[in-house]
């Protein structure tokens, strides 16, 4: 995340490809980022029809959502190795998502080979691939995967951590503070920054509990994710507000700016602020969150 090329994403909903009237909602919603899915939300009797809807869809897709920003249209298509996914992605190097999200990734050859199909296929750079982190293989993965993120061919720019499927195929006990799961999350949190990619949180499943959501969301940006990835409209509004910087963080990142841009202080490395010690590191900082502030209108 620079701050040349930030975008929010701290609501990333999930839409079934097989869901017209779901998808018909998209230029009035207040996320950041939709994920229409080909995957595991549609049924395998309806995934080539689904697909082929797609072609409309982004022929005309929305220029803004409501509050006049453009939502980013992404798509998770099939694995590669799965009967539907190269297909997927052949339809989509022609419907030219903002990005496409690979479902299953174990290893960095998985991108690199839907890199190589999107290549051949004449995708625009302008279409990203991100990665659902959601096998233990993955996990084990996860440095060398994140670490293609440096290499701009690659075209990784965000992870998307697949907690279902984390719990499935290990058997983990879910509490409600995820405690089993978060060595795990601040793993992937971790590797990803170490690639330059941004990092969002797995789906709550629980859509009617917007109060479980919320506590949920706010553990998810005190961890350092950029976002988190919903299932319902509902829960839209609350991880848009946590995942916003909180007005006493944009007040004090603007002080610290100030302070540094003060003649007196041109040439320091550190400074004193209200008793507390402010580096220039702090000032990267303080314009990164005032970036993503601005860029949020927050
Ligand atoms: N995106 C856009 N709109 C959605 C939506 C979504 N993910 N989920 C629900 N809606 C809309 C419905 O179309 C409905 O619209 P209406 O009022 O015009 O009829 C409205 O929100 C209320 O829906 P509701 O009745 O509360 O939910 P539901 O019982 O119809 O659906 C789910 C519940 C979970 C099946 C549905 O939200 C869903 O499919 N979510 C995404 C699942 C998914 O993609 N999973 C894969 C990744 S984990
Ligand atoms: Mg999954």
């Amino acid at each position: 995340m620079t701050t040349e090329t930030y975008r929010p994403r701290r609501s990333v909903l999930y839409i079934p490809a097989s869901n017209d009237k779901a998808l018909a909602k998209i230029a009035t919603l207040a996320c950041d980022a939709v994920i229409i899915d080909l995957e595991d939300a549609v049924a395998p009797a309806d995934k080539s029809s689904a697909r082929e809807k797609l072609a409309g869809i982004f022929a005309k897709r929305p220029v803004a959502n409501h509050d006049g920003r453009r939502c980013e249209m992404i798509v998770r298509v099939n694995a590669l190795a799965s009967e539907w996914g190269t297909d997927d992605l052949l339809a989509m190097a022609k419907c030219e998502p903002d990005g496409i999200l690979l479902p299953k990734v174990d290893t960095p050859r998985d991108i690199l080979e839907v890199g190589d199909v999107l290549d051949d296929n004449f995708a625009p750079d302008a279409v990203k691939l991100w990665a659902m982190i959601e096998t233990p293989k993955a996990m084990l993965n996860i440095g060398a995967i994140a670490e293609l993120g440096r290499d701009l061919a690659s075209r990784l720019t965000c992870f998307v951590a697949g907690t279902n499927d984390l719990i499935k195929e290990t058997g983990v006990l879910v509490t409600p503070d995820r405690r089993y799961l978060v060595p795990w999350l601040m793993q992937m949190l971790l590797a990803a920054r170490a690639g330059g990619l941004d990092m969002l949180d797995g789906v709550s499943n629980d859509f009617r509990d917007l109060d479980a959501f919320a506590r949920e969301c706010a553990e998810a940006a005190a961890m350092g994710f950029d976002g988190k990835t919903l299932i319902h409209p509902a829960q839209i509004e609350a991880a848009n507000r946590a995942f916003a910087p909180a007005p006493e963080a944009v007040a004090e990142a603007r002080a610290v700016k100030d302070a540094f841009a003060l003649a007196e202080n041109a040439g320091k490395g550190v400074l004193a602020l209200n008793g507390k010690m402010v580096e220039r590191l702090h000032l990267t900082q303080a314009e990164k969150l005032l970036a993503k502030a601005a860029a949020i209108g927050a």
